[in-house]
């Protein structure tokens, strides 16, 4: 009995302490970042592709990257950084992947980073170097040899050098179809002329090769539609964009992936309630009735199952799902 009064105070005392700590989260170089930064690469090249020839194939020194990426970044107030001068660092970290399956995305961060490692494709920020700093944040100033506490210049965020070098350098490596995951329920539109998808993304991609786009919109189930693919608003001016390169364009009103990836985790939800095989709580039935229509594509390589650890937490539900998917 005490022992539970306890539990649940520490547990009131976490969540005030949280809740403290997520109001006023200043804009600064993450904690740890160069560990961090360091440990990722060594965990992309040894652990989470271990077995992927492309990318031991391209030696990559993640000491000499991480030289690279301080030195590019420290000394440097951050509005004095200039794309170009990541060109080394994109040189060093460059490796081949499968540039047939990229997937370029606004607007649905976590979704489209969820349907990507499932199955098996490349977003930005699975390749090396958008891994690398995805989600981090790193800046100093003229005359500091360290990081800063604070980063609040202008020039970190909306117009950030490192994610206008590695989004367009992303782009120019896709190759034949190319997937772009927008949003439909965002009210300043699925394609804002803003994004980096639509300043640097759409504009670079190779049409000497990408032939087709083909945008999945998702939608919040449980919110108005801004817009559909038979109602565009900005999906207006991506469509007429890619006439004029003579690529094709193909949109789907998606609701799918939405549904059934935040089914699996939210399984009590309203909407989650009509869906095939809504019996979520025994797993088996998820891996047998959910995926069937997602397997059917050739998306899921042996040395694919890797990534989908970084899908969901718990590693029953890992094995029960990558067997699921991939071996079938
Ligand atoms: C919250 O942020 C403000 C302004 O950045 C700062 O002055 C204050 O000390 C912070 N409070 C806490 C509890 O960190
Ligand atoms: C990476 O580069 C560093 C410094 O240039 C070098 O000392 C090290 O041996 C290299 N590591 C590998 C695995 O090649
Ligand atoms: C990196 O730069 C070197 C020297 O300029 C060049 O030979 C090499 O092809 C480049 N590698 C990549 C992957 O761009
Ligand atoms: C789409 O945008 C809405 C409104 O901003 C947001 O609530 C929702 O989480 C977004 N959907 C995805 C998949 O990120
Ligand atoms: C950095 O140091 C140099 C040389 O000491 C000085 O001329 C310059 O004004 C400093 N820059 C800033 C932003 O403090
Ligand atoms: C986005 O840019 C295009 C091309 O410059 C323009 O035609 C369109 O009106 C812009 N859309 C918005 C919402 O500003
Ligand atoms: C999977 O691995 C087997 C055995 O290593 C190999 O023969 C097969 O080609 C691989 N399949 C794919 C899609 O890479
Ligand atoms: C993981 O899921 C299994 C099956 O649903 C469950 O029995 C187990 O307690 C879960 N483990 C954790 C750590 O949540």
């Amino acid at each position: 009995m005490k022992l539970k009064r306890i539990l649940i105070l520490f547990y009131l005392k976490f969540i005030l302490v949280q809740c403290k700590f997520c109001s006023n989260s200043t804009l600064g170089t993450t904690g740890n970042f160069k560990e961090i930064f360091l440990g990722r690469c060594f965990y992309f090249l040894n652990i989470l592709h271990k077995n992927n020839c492309m990318i031991k194939s391209a030696n990559l020194n993640c000491t000499q990257i991480w030289k690279e990426f301080s030195n590019v970044i420290l000394n440097r107030n951050p509005c004095e950084i200039k794309k170009e001068d990541f060109d080394n660092f994109l040189n060093m970290t460059s490796h081949f992947y499968d540039t047939e399956k990229a997937i370029l995305w606004s607007g649905t961060d976590n979704m489209a980073h969820q349907i990507s490692r499932l199955r098996g494709y490349w977003t930005l920020e699975d390749v090396l170097p958008g891994y690398l700093y995805s989600e981090l944040t790193a800046c100093s100033n003229s005359n500091k040899t360290d990081f800063e506490k604070e980063c609040e210049s202008e020039c970190m965020y909306g117009n950030n050098a490192f994610w206008t070098a590695v989004s367009i350098d992303f782009a120019r490596h896709s190759t034949k179809q190319v997937i772009v995951i927008l949003n439909g329920t965002r009210t300043e539109g699925a394609a804002p002329n803003r994004t980096y998808f639509m300043r640097f993304e759409l504009p670079n991609l190779n049409y000497e090769s990408v032939k087709k786009v083909k945008v999945l919109l998702l939608h919040s189930p449980d919110k108005p539609k801004y817009e559909t693919c038979s109602n565009p608003i900005t999906l207006r001016y991506v469509e007429t964009f890619l006439k004029s390169k003579n690529v094709a364009y193909e949109c789907e009103d998606d609701t799918f992936f939405v549904n059934n990836i935040n089914c699996i985790q939210n399984p009590t939800e309203k909407h989650c309630e009509t869906l095939p095989g809504k019996n979520f709580q025994n797993s088996n039935e998820l891996e047998t009735k959910q995926f069937e229509s997602m397997s059917t594509e050739s998306a899921y390589e042996n040395d694919s199952d890797d990534d989908h650890t970084r899908v969901l937490k718990n590693e029953t539900d890992i094995n029960e799902l990558s067997h699921g998917i991939g071996k079938n």
